[in-house]
């Protein structure tokens, strides 16, 4: 086994995952996984359904056990019980007792995490308020719908302010409000030093806010890397701010395409117009400021499909699977 990567919070090399069935051959569930998640980080892992990403989320939680290869959290073996106390877990289906208030609930967690008592009712009303159920602090688990349980699952996950959050599809349930929160919340984490490692197949809030990712089918890592070297960019888009009206009367006649955004900035779709860039790069550097320039992106569901129709062609198969 090579060192562990310094910066790296998360770390496989050839993991690999058989689950033993009763007189059948097992299959491989994780097949020689390899990747590095670096400090910092806020990465998708994605893959169809069966893909091998719970699994691998529960070797590196060290619920399961891996069939061979190495997992390291944190620069420490994921059986390293000290390094529990830095993460942040949120399980796939995670089981909370119905007859528990959410506030109650937060406490036995905060118990268990070993948060010290003086702080801790403050955290838990300070968590509450962050996944917007402070209104429901007195309510008890039971009486939640999927997304509200998700909220709380969040909750407990944050409340020891971890080093690294693990979350096996954190979005699952949340309505269109709630997933943006999620977004919000994720953002906020990684700005106070966090590192998110999140599973999801919701392509476009990944794209969003992932700075990188892996694609993983049948239990094989497909890609990983930085989210923008993977995705070809497809263009320049430069956003104005409110009150240039000027530039923005100059540029929008050479733009493909317009979006005005709610707080009056205007985005503008430049494409591969080599003038216009050009253009917009000169008046950046005059009107500090007033513009942002930046490289778009082709869609990542477009390239996560792509991924894995080139995986299908070259195992000969030919059926179509959903993300
Ligand atoms: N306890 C188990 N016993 C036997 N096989 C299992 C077990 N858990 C998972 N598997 C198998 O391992 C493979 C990977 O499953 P896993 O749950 O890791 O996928 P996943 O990527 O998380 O999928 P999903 O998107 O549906 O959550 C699947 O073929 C699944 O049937
Ligand atoms: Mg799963």
């Amino acid at each position: 086994m090579s060192a562990v990567m310094e910066g790296a919070v998360i770390q496989t090399e050839n993991l690999s995952k058989v689950y033993k069935r009763w007189f059948r051959p097992g299959t491989f569930a994780l097949n020689n996984l390899t990747i590095t998640v670096p400090r910092g980080s806020i990465f998708g892992f994605l893959g169809p359904n069966g893909a091998g990403k719970t699994t691998t989320i529960k070797i590196l939680m060290d619920l399961i056990k891996a069939t061979s290869g190495k997992a390291y959290v944190l620069g420490r073996p994921s059986s390293d019980v000290e390094v529990k106390a830095k993460i942040g877990f949120l399980p796939d289906s995670p089981a909370f007792s119905p007859q528990l208030t959410a506030r109650e609930f937060l406490n036995i967690c905060a118990k268990l995490l070993r948060l010290p008592p003086e702080g801790r009712p403050e955290r838990i009303e300070e968590v509450l308020e962050t996944v917007k159920m402070a209104d429901h602090a007195k309510d008890k688990i039971g009486s939640f719908s999927r997304g509200m349980l998700q909220r709380i699952g969040v909750a407990q996950a944050i409340l020891n302010k971890p080093e690294l959050l693990i979350l096996d599809e954190p979005l699952l349930g949340l309505d269109p409000f709630g997933r943006q929160e999620f977004k919000n919340i994720i953002l906020e984490q990684q700005k106070r030093g966090t590192s998110v490692f999140f599973s999801s197949h919701i392509l476009s809030d990944v794209q969003e806010i992932c700075n990188r990712i892996a694609i993983l089918n049948k239990g094989k890592l497909l890609c990983t890397g930085p989210l923008d070297d993977l995705l070809a960019c497809s263009g320049t888009s430069v956003t104005i701010a409110p009150g240039h009206d000027d530039i923005l009367k100059e540029l929008i006649a050479m733009a493909a395409g317009t979006e005005k955004q709610p707080d009056g900035a205007w985005v503008l779709n430049l494409g591969r117009n080599g003038e216009a860039v050009r253009r917009a790069e000169e008046l950046s550097v005059k009107h500090p400021g007033a513009l942002m320039i930046s490289a778009m992106h082709e869609n990542l569901e477009e390239f996560f499909f792509q991924t894995l129709e080139k995986d299908r062609a070259a195992n000969g198969e030919q059926e179509h699977e959903q993300a």
